[in-house]
């Protein structure tokens, strides 16, 4: 049966409010049981964001990837499939890949040089040949569910997990004219944030701070003209409008190729959405930005943020990458130092639970579905 695409409706924040909405209490920002729990409830569980198919876009290309304090090795094989695979040895369980990023035709152990595939199956392994009952066919390495979204790559290290399709239903087919799984990034900045991971997302949220806390950001969008079209459940978001004929950059001009085929009304206007868990989505008419939250402690949050383009923005004289990068890694860094002060303010015995203002109804929503997640 044929669906026809229906407009989303936008809703101002404040018209999503619910009466009531009050902030987390304290243990779930500082207690290593709610963390612990955190990973394995929601990072064990579901679909976490680990990177960009063009991360690895030739045949060999690899990154490694923790996950719920998992180490997890990320290939494309030499037929261009993606795996993903426990960067522990089939024989006595050696780390595999110490680097972060990597190129190789093989997966060797530093160890005793058993040496796999890049699809995992053990090609080679020293003197072993003559040991009763061994059979290289019984010791690939242990794979971990992958799955793209619009170029995206999640793992999942549950048994039998819900297809990733399954589970961002709601969002198929509508981001398809931002051409993610073309784009690529010209930029990655690694954030080591003072902060739980869930206070950056609370962060992102919301734009009730954004007068005082990012004057530059807020002559380019005022901060209360949000409209959201995800208000409940793991995506949640919508759009800010920008000053017409403006851009989410130093100088305020686009700074490169539009991103994809963007619709005119679009033009104007920055998409911000969260995936749960862990995935911050922001996409610009000339770029997308990403971050990529990776919680190592209940106090401290490693961020990758990308900065994705056109490919073909690249070659071509009005592509000036650096003017968006600074003007977002400014933000950035403005919102990391608040969600510091928070996690400070957070911890004192002082602490309880305050009112979300209307203009927090997306990070009330999102408390929401954590907890349902938690529970
Ligand atoms: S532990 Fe990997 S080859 Fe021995
Ligand atoms: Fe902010």
């Amino acid at each position: 049966m044929s669906q026809t695409a229906v407009t989303p409706a936008f809703r101002k924040t404040t018209e999503i409010y619910r009466v009531g909405a009050k902030t987390l209490p304290q243990r779930y920002f500082v207690s290593l049981e709610v963390f612990g729990k955190e990973q394995e409830l929601i990072f064990s569980k579901q679909w976490v964001l680990a990177g960009h198919q063009s991360q690895i876009a030739k045949a060999g290309d690899y990154f490694v990837r923790e996950v719920a304090r998992e180490s997890v090795i990320i290939v494309r094989d030499q037929r261009g499939e993606l795996h993903g695979f426990y960067n522990v040895c089939r024989h006595r369980g050696t780390r595999l890949c110490e680097g972060q990023f990597g190129h190789s035709s093989t997966i060797q152990c530093p160890y005793h040089a058993w040496t796999y595939g890049l699809d995992g199956r053990l090609v080679g392994a020293p003197h072993m040949d003559k040991v009763q009952g061994f059979d290289k066919a019984e010791l690939s390495l242990h794979a971990v569910e992958l799955a793209l979204w619009e170029g995206f790559i999640f793992v999942n290290l549950a048994d039998a997990p819900t297809p990733l399709e399954e589970v961002f239903a709601p969002l198929a087919g509508k981001f398809t004219h931002w051409n993610l799984p073309q784009l690529r990034s010209a930029k990655r900045i690694e954030y080591d944030v003072r902060a739980n991971w869930k206070l950056i997302i609370e962060n992102y949220s919301e734009c009730y701070h954004c007068p005082g806390v990012h004057p530059a950001l807020q002559k380019l969008t005022p901060y209360d003209l949000a409209e959201n079209d995800l208000c409940e459940g793991p995506f949640l978001g919508g759009f800010m409008p920008i000053t017409k004929g403006h851009s989410l950059t130093m100088t305020g001009n686009a700074c490169a190729l539009p991103v994809g085929d963007i619709k005119a009304e679009d033009h104007d206007r920055v998409f911000y959405y969260s995936v749960f868990p862990n995935m911050l989505l922001s996409m610009h008419p000339d770029f997308v930005m990403v971050h990529q939250l990776r919680p190592q402690s209940p106090e401290r949050t490693l961020i990758h943020c990308d900065w994705f383009f056109h490919p073909e923005a690249f070659d071509r004289s009005d592509f000036h990458p650096n003017d968006a990068i600074e003007f977002w890694d400014m933000t950035n860094k403005q919102d990391w130092h608040v969600c510091e002060l928070s996690q400070q303010g957070i911890a004192s015995r002082a602490y309880q639970p305050g009112p979300y203002s209307p203009r927090e109804s997306i990070p009330a929503a999102w408390d929401r579905e954590y907890l349902r997640r938690m529970r």
